[in-house]
């Protein structure tokens, strides 16, 4: 076997500054072109690509091996560093290049299935099953090192802040709320099984009866749930509890971590203290309880403007208990062909909507799906509601259901903003929303679920709602957002076992219920239980904003396809009947799979 050389330095990190220095680099070959007398290479570790000339100084043994290299060969090579004639200004290291004189081949490599190139659109199920190559790109390299820099932040920062990693347990058991739980098998309990955690919730709250103070933890989490480019079936959270503190002292934190992460993981400095919006002001202003403040299109409510118009379709949903609601988009008369409305009314109508008034604002009139039905003082009401001014586009929603016209207004200021290409990627508008609703309405189970868990405390001054308007009830609960994702969410928790009695009754959960499920917590609770809050991040989504990219897939080493699917090991797949035996279990596939 040939030796191993040992490295001076990295590809990437090569510079003007090291000319006449005698280096040794490892890595793969990007690629070779044979000149002649010439032969170049391009050589790329984790860190950049480097250019490598073998010329006719060298032995013609040497030259004669350097010819035999191909893409993803993995070599040293030892040589000295020069200025080169002209400066490649696609790499970073285009002002030098290494004159070789010693090459060692590691391995060959048969020609990859992907190229080995940041920006090569290949499939990405094809970038997951060969996930070890698309690994090598910079660009994935520079992802994973940015996620450990972050990581190492928050782990830091809470250590100096006094808090303690502890590691809670991964085989835990099945409880009701949230989303569906992966379950496993036990086989020592024939019949019974664990759960993967969703998160450490119960763990971390018994911990505070512990007296633990403070914890946190980087935690891998599961949820079985639909996946989305922002969700994964196993996930990583920063987790995090205090006790003897209340909704100030851990947004206060929390901020304080978030300042530093920005600063020193990017260089960005995000001012504080950050600002706050109410659950109400969120969906009121923006229909959504993740705002994107990067940009307007803030919804204008229109009950009252309408209310006595002859548009049914506006008269109708405020009858029946609804609203009518709006956006502006300044200047997108022109932007806005009459078949990019028909779109975004399609997009509207996957939210609920039954469609999309649409109001052109032009020169001393108006042009409108909805023309017939207002007159031109009617439609210059409207308009003043929104400040509109010639040439902007009105679009309004209507639904006897209000959280329709906020889903679909909150989804098309988002959506149409992406289309005029105005998310900027570079800034970074972080909010808490407060005051979330203790409980929502589950139409299809007739009943309230919680809308955090079912540990949130409510705000003290409105706890007398519980029993007789449980729906105004606001909790003590915040989310993180950025740009419009909810990179985090937590709560002040009940720390009263009457009050979580009776935040179990109205939930419909029954005693013996909630003894089965949350029996240990509530037993752990008799015996002192300090006032506790916390909250956990979402990593993988934080990085991503952070990173610029689109998909936390793209800030995870090995994540699960769209199927739920590992490209790389296949998982999951079926197992041998002696496992299953063994598990007491037997599978019956329904017809359809
Ligand atoms: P929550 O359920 O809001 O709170 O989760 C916290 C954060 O985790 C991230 N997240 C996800 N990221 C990727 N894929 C997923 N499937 C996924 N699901 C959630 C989000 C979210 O804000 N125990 C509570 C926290 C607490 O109350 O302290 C909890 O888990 O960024």
């Amino acid at each position: 076997m040939d030796k191993v050389l040992k490295r001076t330095n990295m590809c990437g990190e090569l510079r003007a500054a090291d000319c006449g220095k005698r280096v040794v680099l490892n890595g793969w070959i990007q690629k070779r072109r044979n000149l002649g007398a010439l032969i170049f290479c391009d050589l790329r570790d984790k860190t950049g690509i480097v250019q490598i000339v073998f010329n006719d100084t060298v032995p013609a043994e040497l030259f004669e091996k350097a010819d035999k290299l191909r893409s993803e060969y993995v070599v040293g090579i030892a040589g000295e560093v020069r200025e080169r004639e002209s400066k490649n200004a696609d790499l970073a290291t285009g002002e030098i290049e290494i004159i070789a004189d010693e090459l060692v081949i590691y391995s060959e490599a048969e020609t990859p299935p992907i190229y080995i190139k940041d920006d090569d659109e290949v499939s990405e199920s094809l970038r997951l099953k060969y996930r070890y190559l698309d690994l090598r790109k910079n660009k994935m390299q520079r992802n994973l090192a940015f996620r450990h820099r972050v990581a190492k932040i928050a782990r830091d920062f809470f250590d100096t802040e006094g808090f303690v990693e502890i590691e809670t347990p991964m085989l835990i058991n099945s409880s009701p709320e949230g989303a569906r739980d992966y379950l496993v098998p036990s086989r020592v309990n024939p019949g019974k099984f664990y759960a993967l955690p969703q998160s450490p919730q119960l763990f971390k709250q018994m911990l505070m009866v512990s007296g633990t103070d403070r914890y946190c933890q980087i935690v891998k989490c599961f949820r079985d749930e639909d996946l989305r480019a922002d969700r994964q079936p196993e996930f990583t959270q920063i987790d995090l509890e205090m006790s003897f503190v209340d909704v100030d002292d851990v947004l206060d934190i929390q901020e304080r971590f978030l300042q530093k992460a920005f600063r020193e993981a990017m260089g960005v400095e995000i001012q504080l203290p950050l600002p706050r919006l109410t659950y109400d002001e969120a969906m009121d202003r923006f229909g959504s309880d993740k705002p994107d403040t990067r940009f307007g299109f803030e919804l204008k409510k229109l009950n009252d403007t309408v209310k006595d118009c002859g548009f049914v379709v506006f008269t109708g949903a405020l009858e029946a208990g609804g609203d009518v609601r709006g956006i502006k988009i300044d200047g997108g008369s022109e932007k806005f062909s009459r078949k990019d409305i028909d779109k975004l009314q399609d997009a509207a109508k996957a939210y609920g909507a039954k469609g999309l008034v649409w109001i052109r604002v032009n020169e001393g009139e108006y042009a409108s799906s909805a023309n017939k039905f207002f007159s031109k003082e009617e439609f210059d009401e409207i308009a003043a509601v929104f400040d509109a001014k010639v040439g902007d586009l009105i679009l309004i929603v209507a639904s006897e259901k209000p959280s329709v016209v906020f889903d679909s207004l909150g989804f098309l200021r988002c959506e149409i903003a992406e289309r005029l290409g105005i998310l900027d990627k570079k800034q970074f508008n972080l909010l808490w929303v407060v005051d979330f609703p203790l409980y929502e309405y589950d139409d299809e189970e007739k009943r309230f679920v919680a809308k955090h868990h079912p540990f949130t405390s409510p705000k003290e001054e409105d706890i007398p709602l519980l029993d007789t308007d449980p729906g105004k009830v606001r909790a003590k609960a915040y989310d993180i957002v950025l740009n419009g994702v909810e990179i985090g969410g937590g709560s002040i928790r009940i720390h009263d076992k009457d009050l979580q009695s009776k935040m179990f009754e109205t939930l419909g959960i029954s005693a013996e219920e909630a003894q089965l499920k949350f029996g240990f917590l509530l037993e752990a609770f008799k015996y002192g239980v300090p006032p506790h809050g916390g909250l956990a991040y979402g990593l993988d989504r934080l990085v991503m904003l952070m990173a610029g990219e689109d998909s936390i897939r793209e800030v995870i080493a090995f994540p699960k396809n769209q199927a739920a699917v590992c490209g790389l090991c296949g998982a999951p797949t079926p197992v041998a009947d002696a496992q299953l035996e063994e598990l007491s279990i037997a599978v019956a596939l329904n017809e359809q799979e």
